[in-house]
């Protein structure tokens, strides 16, 4: 594997918008995606292996505190660290920025990204109930720095 991790462009999006609607675990329109590209809050990562997108992230960074939005690796490319790198990668760029706080939401049946963000370093703090549109709960991570 010879990852290349880099900023997000606008030429990235079509791939990412097809990674998120094929593991369909959130529904952001190309258009949403795309926006994210230039918002100024934005951290935009994505992850490319002999040519293809293999993984993307989203983060937003306000003041003193950053929020992990969005992660997502190729399903036939999952359990080979391709999410850690992103999120490594991240991490010492928002250290940079003098980072306080860092937080993420995730659905409380989303047990797999709830272990992967274990991995990080990540704990449950508390949970809001049916936080989601379709009623389901979201469980707030708090992440070290
Ligand atoms: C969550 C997700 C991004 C993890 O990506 P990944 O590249 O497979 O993760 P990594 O290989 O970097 O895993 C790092 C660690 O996380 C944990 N982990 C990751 N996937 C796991 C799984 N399926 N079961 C248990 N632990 C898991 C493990 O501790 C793993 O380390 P190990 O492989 O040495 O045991 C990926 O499963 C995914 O794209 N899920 C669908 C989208 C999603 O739900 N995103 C999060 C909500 S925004």
């Amino acid at each position: 594997m010879s990852l290349l991790i880099r900023e997000m462009q606008a030429g990235d999006v079509p791939s990412v918008y097809k990674l998120q609607e094929m593991l369909a675990f959130q529904k952001w329109s190309e258009a949403q995606i795309l926006a994210e590209v230039s918002l100024p809050c934005a951290v935009t990562k994505v992850a490319y292996d002999g040519g293809l997108l293999v993984g993307y992230a989203i983060f937003h960074v306000i003041a003193d505190e950053a929020e992990l939005l969005s992660i997502a690796v190729d399903p036939t490319r999952q359990r080979e660290g391709i999410a850690k790198a992103i999120y490594a990668e991240t991490l010492s760029e928002l250290k940079s920025r003098k980072i306080q706080s860092f937080f993420l939401e995730v659905r409380v049946r989303n047990t797999v990204a709830q272990q992967f963000y274990q991995s990080l370093g990540f704990v449950e703090t508390y949970r809001r109930k049916r936080y989601y549109a379709d009623g389901e709960d979201a469980v707030i991570m708090k992440g070290i720095l």
